[in-house]
């Protein structure tokens, strides 16, 4: 009897992990997961504190290009450096609202996701690396 308990709680085990395993087709699904939570509450954390999201301190982005890149906060003021198309570096600034990102045009707007991922108009996105 106890064995035959056994089978089943294995059977079922592994149904629910093989519903787990479709439902991410990623192998590190769960942390990821766990990662997006935690962003998600940092994001709101900093909302209620300042009104804004926070892009600075020790975070850093990629951009469209892979590049990484960090920026400056002060409030809710940013600014980061872009680079020309020469090459030459030049500083924009922008301020945050809420999750909404706006910068000194000609800029697209900005947004920042749940998961610290800035999704700008343009199609652009500044991926939160670490
Ligand atoms: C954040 O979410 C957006 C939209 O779902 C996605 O495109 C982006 O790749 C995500 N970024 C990370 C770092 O997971």
């Amino acid at each position: 009897m106890a064995r035959v308990l056994a089978v089943m709680l294995m059977a079922l085990a592994f149904v629910q992990g093989s519903a787990l395993d479709s439902e991410e087709d990623r192998p590190k699904g769960a942390r990821r997961r766990q990662m997006e939570r935690t962003r998600a509450a940092e994001l709101e954390a900093a909302i209620a504190k300042s009104g804004c999201a926070d892009l600075g301190g020790e975070k850093w982005f990629s951009d469209a290009h892979g590049e990484l890149f960090q920026v400056k906060q002060d409030k809710c003021s940013i600014s980061f450096q872009l680079k020309k198309k020469s090459g030459e570096m030049y500083e924009k600034k922008g301020v945050v609202r809420g999750t909404r990102v706006l910068v000194e045009p000609p800029f697209p707007e900005g947004q920042m996701l749940p998961n610290q991922t800035v999704m700008w108009e343009s199609g652009a996105r500044w991926e939160r690396k670490w």
